[in-house]
């Protein structure tokens, strides 16, 4: 989604920008711009489309000379991506520039308000309101201008700002959209950015900057307001992991990386919650009797963290015998869920940063419940206003399609799951650590999985041009099965949709045509039976069937018309195993089709907006 970076020094910002906005490309995004004070005015470059034409016009930010400046990469919501709603947005003067991410709820009345007053408009967006209420309210303090602006403004925001009359400074605010404040080495000038990997390049030491915060940089010093004009105390932190993480290292894609890298990545996860053979959360601060008194979980979260929840209602509730309620965050937050006492919210997000499931934390937090956030990016929203945060170390996710992190929030899951169910003595001392072995041998059979992709990229390779596609499976089945469509639609643009093998015939079986490729999940042993037969059903009616399946069961060879099978595990963990075929069908289809499998056109990898 948007990407915000700013810079104050004393080296050329145009080319720190477009460096730092290119590392926030894999966010999504539709237009871009940068604003530059060049010593006597604010210029402004902005073109819809990729970053690249931005770099073209300005020569790789030649053409913009100047020591300060913002930059953006804009997602449209409010108007398209066209020049004119591309940010910076500005006054009428061009003496203020501001860039923003998140919406502004209240804009349509700001923007009356100052058409009222004689402001006349140029874009749709809502941000072009922020400019001219600056300017409506600058009366030679910058500081001041900003803050009867904050006053005025609903919704979410980070801003980064530049006043010509100030070019000495640049100024940042943010109310429920990320950022971060850089600390540039002495002489070596401060940055502003909506993610950290924008200015990881030229440091390592921030401050993160708190909801309705202003932070004031120049070239050598940055201080922080709150909304009553005080000086506020930050505390500076130091960014430990690399950015080599972020980088390709070879492969074409980052999506391929990040699905090979899936066997460390559940093996890093595991690591620290097995000690003497006991799960261990340390990050919960909870006792065993406190979480052996635990009545319900509900779960929030949205796209594939969301599918993550409905596997962990089924291993949950199946090992611990906890009831667990699972809900898209979007729904969540409006449907006034009942709380009771001994009951937890669990939030699960790759970025931390989701709009909706950020929002559903918070309400949860308002009714007094205690929130559990399990998150991989460091340091994010939620990881802040959550009362306990669980992190998955899938390490930075760039491809907008995640597969790395969603394996990473199941293991936890798996783990959590065990852990109640220990502490509840819902399992016996024996099943527990059977349950540990087999968690433990599924780094190496998600190896022997990707080690042998030939089959099913030959597969993919068959459908690229392919209009529907259905996912079948039972019980977990049918959440990997949801998993791998939305992977599909994501970044192939094929219709795909997943049913409840035992609902198909309910409707679904209808638009089932002579050649129509149905992709069955098959692994949990006492379903194998019931799914064989929806795959009979679906067969008869002329789909082309893909089984993924753990079993050595001579049916599934002569029920489905090409198999893919998976090692053996416990049915509680097969999900782990299913969905690498599936993560790897929905690559090879895109790649082949030649699209961008790392930026799917009209997404974004952290959905900052409601
Ligand atoms: C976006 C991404 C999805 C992701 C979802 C939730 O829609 O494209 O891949 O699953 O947001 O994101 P989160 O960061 O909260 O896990």
């Amino acid at each position: 989604m948007c990407g915000i970076v700013g810079y104050i020094g004393d080296e050329q910002a145009a080319p720190i920008l477009l460096d730092g906005l290119s590392k926030l490309e894999y966010r999504g995004y539709d237009s871009a711009g940068l604003a530059v004070y060049d010593g006597e005015k604010i210029e402004i470059e902005k073109m819809p489309g990729r970053l690249r034409g931005l770099i073209d016009i300005t020569h790789d930010g030649e053409k913009m000379p100047g020591t300060v400046g913002i930059g953006h990469t804009r997602w449209a919501t409010h108007g398209d991506p066209t020049v004119e709603n591309a940010h910076p947005q500005y006054n009428k003067d061009k003496t203020i520039a501001v860039v923003h991410n998140g919406i502004i709820e209240n804009f349509q009345k700001i923007r009356e308000f100052l058409e009222e007053k004689g402001y006349q408009f140029r874009s749709e967006t809502d941000t072009e309101c922020i400019a001219h209420l600056l300017d409506y309210y600058y009366e030679g303090d910058p500081l001041e201008a900003i803050v009867k602006t904050m006053y005025r403004l609903e919704g979410s925001y980070a801003l980064c700002i530049l006043f010509a009359k100030h070019p000495d400074q640049v100024f940042a605010v943010r109310k429920d959209s990320p950022m971060v404040i850089g600390r540039g080495k002495e002489g070596e000038g401060n940055f502003v950015a909506s993610d950290v990997p924008a200015i990881l390049k030229y440091t390592r030491q921030v401050y993160y900057i708190d909801n309705e915060e202003i932070a004031v940089l120049s070239r050598d010093s940055i201080q922080f307001f709150n909304l009553d004009m005080e000086p506020i105390q930050k505390e500076l932190h130091t960014i430990d992991w690399d950015m080599n993480a972020a980088e390709k290292g070879g492969y074409e894609f980052f999506m391929m990386k990040e699905i090979s890298e899936q066997p460390k990545v559940i093996r890093r996860t595991i690591e620290p919650h097995i000690k003497d053979n006991e799960v261990v959360f340390d990050e919960l601060k909870m006792t065993d009797e406190e979480l052996a008194k635990l009545e319900r979980i509900h779960i929030a979260a949205c796209g594939s963290a969301y599918h993550v929840g409905m596997i962990a209602k089924y291993v949950i509730e199946g090992m611990a015998r906890v009831p667990v309620e699972v809900d898209l965050a979007s729904e969540f937050r409006y449907r006034n869920p009942i709380y009771s006492e001994n009951e937890i919210v669990l939030l699960i997000s790759q970025s931390g940063e989701t709009a909706d499931t950020l929002a559903a934390l918070k309400q949860a937090k308002e009714h007094g419940i205690l929130t559990v956030a399990v998150v991989n990016a460091v340091g994010s929203s939620m990881t802040r206003e959550a009362d306990r945060t669980i992190y998955t170390v899938a390490g930075p996710e760039i491809s907008v399609a995640t597969t790395k992190a969603y394996s990473a929030q199941l293991v936890i899951m798996y783990l959590l799951a065990m852990k109640l169910a220990r502490v509840k003595g819902t399992i016996s001392t024996k099943e527990y650590l059977g349950y540990q072995h087999d968690l433990l041998q599924l780094p190496q059979q998600a190896e022997m999985v990707l080690n042998n992709q030939t089959r099913i990229q030959k597969f993919a390779n068959r459908y690229i041009a392919a209009k529907d596609v259905f996912f079948i499976g039972r019980g977990i089945d049918y959440a990997i099965a949801v998993e791998g469509a939305l992977k599909l639609k994501e970044i192939s643009y094929i219709h795909a949709e997943a049913y409840a093998a035992g609902e198909l015939k309910h409707g679904t079986i209808s638009l089932i045509e002579k050649g129509t490729l149905v992709n069955a999940v098959v692994t949990q042993e006492d379903l194998y039976e019931k799914t064989i037969s929806n795959i009979v059903e679906v067969r008869s009616r002329g789909a082309f069937v893909m089984a993924i399946t753990n079993a050595d069961h001579a049916d599934m060879e002569n029920t489905a018309d090409y198999v893919i099978y998976i090692p053996k595990t416990n049915p509680y963990f097969t999900g782990s195993l299913a969905i690498l075929p599936l993560q790897l069908f929905a690559y090879y289809v895109s790649a082949g089709k030649g699209f961008d499998v790392d930026h799917p056109r009209n997404l974004a990898k952290s959905v900052t907006v409601e």
